[in-house]
């Protein structure tokens, strides 16, 4: 009796002891059945056989093992699924990491780099970084296999993404066909090092969906909002004859956790967040239509605060100006003049995101001046600009094909020098963008007339109910019944209709007010208030004015700016600093006030003498991204 009861204590802490002391790693002689799974030695991984969502196959992966809900980050037999549970992952007498079932029918087997030799004791372990490595001579010989090489959907930090040359093994995202099935779907991100490399999302393999930018030693030329280094994360590139990839490295200490994953067509980044016990959306790509690979065609400008979108440089017109008028900019933009390769120039697109470089070459121990030279040398030569703008912009990437997937940021772009035949060279300095944003201005008017007739009569139906409304200028449409903006306040409601005074209805919409400020230029910014940045800018008649834009990535956008407007309207001042108007356009917010030489910012901002009886109103159905009516009503003057 005693001893039957020893036998089972025994029994009972020996099952105990193998649940708690997860091992990290399979020798020969030893495998993992389902149910049971490595641990890597921290206990940040784990690898096991799990089901995914709504499916009953049984897949061999590794997730996080603290974070629920699980999280996969790769899996073995993407595209052999097992039924049952008889699987099990072993060592066999030869040496082969095997996932087989019991009647032998092998799911997956990795090929090893290199031949096991017969008297060796491979091992193959989970780390804590999520990389299961299959390593010779128990442990100290070399990497035969690792999953870090042979990415699922999920890139961890000191993953590479890209290749080793030496090899030949180039290391790239899939996405999962759905949730349910991790089998390869149709996207796929790979670094792409033909011509100067960069990162793309493919869809069935062939066509690109997105490009990244070629990296300029700082951050990929398409993602200006990526910092080397800004405390959370280390991005690092490495582009040398052995290695090609991208890497990410989180703070020390564990603190942060964090995913790179391809999700079907995007892009995201996640970050966990321990109190909350979620994973967050940190940042996510495409971020817009601009980001769409070739939007707006060869010599295209796509300008994702634009209207219309597609813009072309300053020697170039629309190669079908039809299309452009419906806003499709897929056809580019034609040169007005053939380059003869005699007297050209080069026109600067400055703030841009780097064109399609496959076919373009980068040399990078040359200057940015050698660069031009040898530019202006080679007639098939169309464009350069400098390989890395770390501390200057220094080395060299030449194109000789036409210029495809150029973008304008706001910020954090750099410098593109496009080849123009020399009478198409703007006279003085770099007019392009005056000329750019005209044609905006044009093709505008010639999409409003196309587009507007329908919204025109509801438009003028509804100031004529308005009587008391002039309109200063009528350059869209709208429909009254879905206001954007419902300010109710009551004290500004009533007293309009008391004050009757000069009413103005203005309406802006983004290419006017993107031209009044050159593009929101540097040399036009007044300062930078609570809310955003104020630039001078002129409108068409020469009226100068001030214009606000308020903060463009702030999530509350909306609101503040319906709290602004509200706020402009209570204040009462006796500077006559008048809101002229605003404008929303996709994430834009801005306010159009007038401008006073001698006031302070505050003035611009804070001292108006306005009230606002209706705000902006917008049009949906199609005309989002044109908009904007404000109704605003001149006081008296108080004291
Ligand atoms: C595996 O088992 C075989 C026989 O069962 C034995 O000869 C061999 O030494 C074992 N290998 C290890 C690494 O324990
Ligand atoms: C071990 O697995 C490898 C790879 O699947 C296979 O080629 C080899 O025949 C297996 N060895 C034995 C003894 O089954
Ligand atoms: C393999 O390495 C582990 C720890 O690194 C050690 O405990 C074990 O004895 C080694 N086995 C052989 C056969 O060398
Ligand atoms: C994907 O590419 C293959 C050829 O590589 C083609 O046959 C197939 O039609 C493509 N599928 C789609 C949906 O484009
Ligand atoms: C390329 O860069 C990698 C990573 O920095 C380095 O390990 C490798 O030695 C480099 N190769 C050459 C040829 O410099
Ligand atoms: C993919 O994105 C969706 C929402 O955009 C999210 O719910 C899902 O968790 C993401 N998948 C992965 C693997 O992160
Ligand atoms: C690169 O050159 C090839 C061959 O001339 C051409 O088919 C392809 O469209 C070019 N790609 C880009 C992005 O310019
Ligand atoms: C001009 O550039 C092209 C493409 O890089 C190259 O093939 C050609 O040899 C160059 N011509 C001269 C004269 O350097
Ligand atoms: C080349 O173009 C320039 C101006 O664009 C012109 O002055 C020159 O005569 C042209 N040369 C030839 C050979 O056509």
């Amino acid at each position: 009796m005693a001893t039957s009861v020893l036998a089972l204590a025994l029994l009972f802490l020996h099952l105990l002891f193998s649940i708690t002391s997860a091992a990290d790693s399979i020798t020969a002689n030893s495998s993992i059945a389902d149910g049971q799974t490595l641990v890597s030695s921290g206990g940040v991984f784990e690898l096991g056989f799990f089901t995914p969502p709504t499916s009953t196959a049984r897949f061999l992966g590794i997730w996080y093992k603290d974070i629920a809900p699980l999280t996969v980050v790769w899996v073995a037999n993407r595209q052999a699924p097992i039924t049952g549970t008889t699987a099990s992952l072993a060592i066999n007498s030869t040496g082969s990491l095997v996932l087989a079932d019991r009647s032998g029918h092998m799911f997956w087997s990795p090929a090893p780099s290199n031949a096991v030799t017969s008297s060796s004791t491979p091992v193959a372990q989970l780390l804590d970084s999520g990389n299961f490595q299959f390593q010779d001579a128990n442990g100290t010989g070399p990497v035969l296999w690792q999953s870090f090489d042979h990415p699922s959907d999920t890139l961890l930090p000191s993953m590479k993404l890209g290749w080793d040359l030496t090899t030949g093994l180039d290391r790239y995202l899939t996405t999962w066909a759905s949730p349910a099935d991790p089998s390869p779907g149709d996207y796929r991100f790979e670094i792409d090092i033909r011509g100067v490399p960069e990162g793309y999302i493919w869809y069935n393999g062939t066509s690109p969906v997105y490009r990244n930018g070629p990296w300029n030693g700082l951050r990929f030329s398409g993602e200006p909002e990526m910092e080397p280094d800004n405390g959370n994360f280390l991005f690092e590139f490495v582009a040398n004859s052995t290695d090609v990839y991208y890497t990410f490295l989180v703070d020390g200490g564990g603190d942060v956790i964090s995913r790179f994953v391809l999700n079907q067509s995007t892009l995201q980044r996640y970050v966990w967040l321990q109190q909350q016990q979620t994973w967050n959306l940190y940042w996510s790509l495409p971020r817009d239509q601009c980001d769409r690979y070739a939007e707006c065609g060869a010599y295209g400008v796509c300008d994702a605060s634009a209207s219309p979108m597609c813009g072309c440089p300053a020697g170039f017109t629309p190669a079908s100006p039809r299309d452009w008028a419906l806003r499709d900019g897929s056809a580019g933009c034609a040169r007005t003049t053939r380059l003869n390769c005699t007297g050209d120039g080069f026109l600067t697109l400055p703030g841009v995101k780097l064109p399609d470089v496959t076919n373009a070459t980068a040399d990078a121990s040359v200057s940015l001046d050698e660069c031009r030279q040898r530019c202006l040398a080679n007639c098939s030569c169309l464009a350069y600009s400098a390989s890395s703008i770390k501390g200057g912009e220094s080395g060299c990437i030449l194109w000789t094909s036409p210029l495809i997937d150029i973008r304008q940021f706001e910020s954090g772009g750099q410098n593109l020098f496009i080849r123009l035949a020399a009478s198409d060279l703007p006279s003085n300095g770099d007019n392009s963008k005056k000329k750019n944003t005209a044609l905006a201005v044009v093709l505008s008017l010639i999409g409003l007339l196309l587009f507007g007739l329908g919204g025109f009569f509801t438009w003028t139906k509804f100031f004529r109910n308005k009587g008391r409304f002039q309109s200063t200028r009528r350059l869209t449409s709208f429909d009254s019944s879905n206001p954007l903006y419902p300010v109710q306040d009551r004290n500004t409601e009533d007293e309009p209709s008391q004050s009757k005074g000069l009413v103005d209805v203005t309406l802006f919409d983004m290419a006017t007010i993107a031209s009044s400020t050159d593009n929101f230029a540097k040399s036009a910014k007044l300062g930078e208030g609570g809310f955003g940045a104020v630039y001078k800018g002129e409108l068409g008649g020469g009226q100068t004015v001030a214009v606000k834009r308020l903060s463009k990535y702030s999530t509350q956008g909306l609101d503040e700016f319906k709290n602004e407007v509200v706020l402009i309207a209570k204040l009462q001042h006796v500077n006559l600093v008048r809101l002229l108007g605003c404008c929303v356009h996709g994430e834009e917010r801005i306010l159009v006030y007038e401008y006073m030489e001698n006031k302070s910012l505050d003035t611009f901002i804070f001292g108006t003498y306005i009230y606002i009886d209706q705000t902006c109103r917008s049009s949906f159905g199609g005309f989002t991204d044109r908009v904007i009516v404000i109704e605003q009503t001149r006081l008296d003057r108080r004291s």
